[in-house]
């Protein structure tokens, strides 16, 4: 089996993150979302991944090589724009071959992984195997309509009436048979070959398209609050690691890990947290829930439930909370006196202020 797996997309969501970073390079407990992609990936026995990848091709590649870190080797796809997932499937013909393979959005989580799932299409074999979670809200999704032994009856890209709470999760394992369906199909009416509508004509044309439900944790990370939940669910599983240095007058409770590097000072650490290499942490107190990056510097401040990107900068602020913050941003206390704020906000930035 072979992946592919999809890393073109734009991020609108994720602004000004995307502005400056793919979205799918998002620092999730201090790795890219990517990275775990591809591990979930090599956890099924795929060395061979095609990487669909768009303008933001050169930092994705400097971020991922040739893929070898994570057991993989990397083909690159480029995409000229987005044009849907089934058209990401097209451009990969050549790559794909004849073989079968998983096609994994490359800004999905599915820490629980899918062996199971894959197992059971390796067995069967069906045209196209989806994986499905029950939401609460169908109407962003693909929607899958199921029968009683898991065979799809019908699915539906983001219905306005759904029929069923089955919701496609970014994850789908296909069979040659999707070429076929691929070339049959037409833009949706956002303008893109959807790949919920490949299957569907798989369906259309009797050919057997099954579902499995995936009940394990499993998040879009398409905006900021998606983000920050799935690095407080990923932080959970953390375990203490301290290679960095703490000194004496410093408190660390619960599951910390500190990278080489990074110095904690007269501060108060409650896990779980990381600590990204050569981060300096002083007079402060971090966490619960909290991924700093590289080379940041915390000084005098409160700082839980949040992510900091490398060498971010925080200075004099008690009280962040839920916040997400861009690489080499600093945050600090204003020198207009002490009832005004100054701020230099990029566009799309989003600044919420105590009331
Ligand atoms: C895409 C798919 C949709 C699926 C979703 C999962 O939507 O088109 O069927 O449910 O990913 O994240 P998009 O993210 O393009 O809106």
């Amino acid at each position: 089996m072979k992946a592919l797996v999809l890393a073109g997309g734009s991020g609108t969501r994720l602004r000004p993150f995307s502005y400056s970073m793919p979205k799918q390079l998002i620092p999730i407990a201090n790795e890219p979302v990517l990275a775990y992609v591809l591990r979930a990936v090599r956890e099924l026995g795929v060395t061979e991944v095609g990487l669909i990848v768009g303008t933001r091709r050169p930092e994705i590649e400097a971020a991922l090589g040739d893929g070898s870190r994570y057991g993989v080797r990397l083909t690159y796809l480029p995409q000229d724009a987005p044009r849907g997932l089934a058209h990401t499937v097209s451009i990969a013909r050549d790559f794909l071959a004849d073989d079968d393979f998983v096609m994994y959005l490359g800004d999905n989580m599915l820490p629980d992984g899918v062996v199971d799932i894959a197992r059971e299409f390796t067995a069967r074999r069906p045209a196209a195997q989806v994986v499905v979670q029950k939401v609460a809200d169908p109407r962003s999704f693909g929607v899958a309509e199921l029968g009683p032994d898991g065979e799809v009856l019908r699915l539906v890209e983001k219905p306005r009436e759904p029929h069923s709470d089955m919701a496609l999760i970014g994850v789908y394992f296909f069979t040659a048979a999707i070429h076929e369906a691929v070339d049959a199909i037409r833009p949706s009416a956002r303008g893109e070959l959807e790949i919920t509508d490949a299957i569907q004509w798989l369906v259309s044309s009797g050919a057997e398209v099954r579902a499995s439900q995936y009940d394990g944790y499993w998040k879009d990370t398409g905006n900021v609050e998606d983000v920050l939940a799935c690095n407080r669910h990923l932080l959970d599983g953390l375990s203490s690691r301290v290679d960095g240095e703490v000194d004496q007058e410093s408190v660390l409770v619960g599951e910390v890990r500190i990278e080489r590097g990074a110095r904690v000072v007269r501060s108060r650490v409650e896990g779980p947290v990381i600590i990204g290499s050569d981060t300096i942490v002083v007079d402060s107190q971090i966490g619960p829930y909290t991924s700093i990056g590289r080379g940041c510097v915390v000084t005098d401040s409160r700082l839980e439930e949040s992510i900091a990107l490398d060498e971010a900068s925080i200075t004099g602020v008690r009280g962040l909370r839920g916040s997400l913050i861009g690489r080499a941003a600093t945050v600090g206390i204003s020198d207009q006196g002490t009832d005004h704020f100054r701020l230099v906000v990029g566009d799309h930035a989003r600044v919420e202020v105590a009331a």
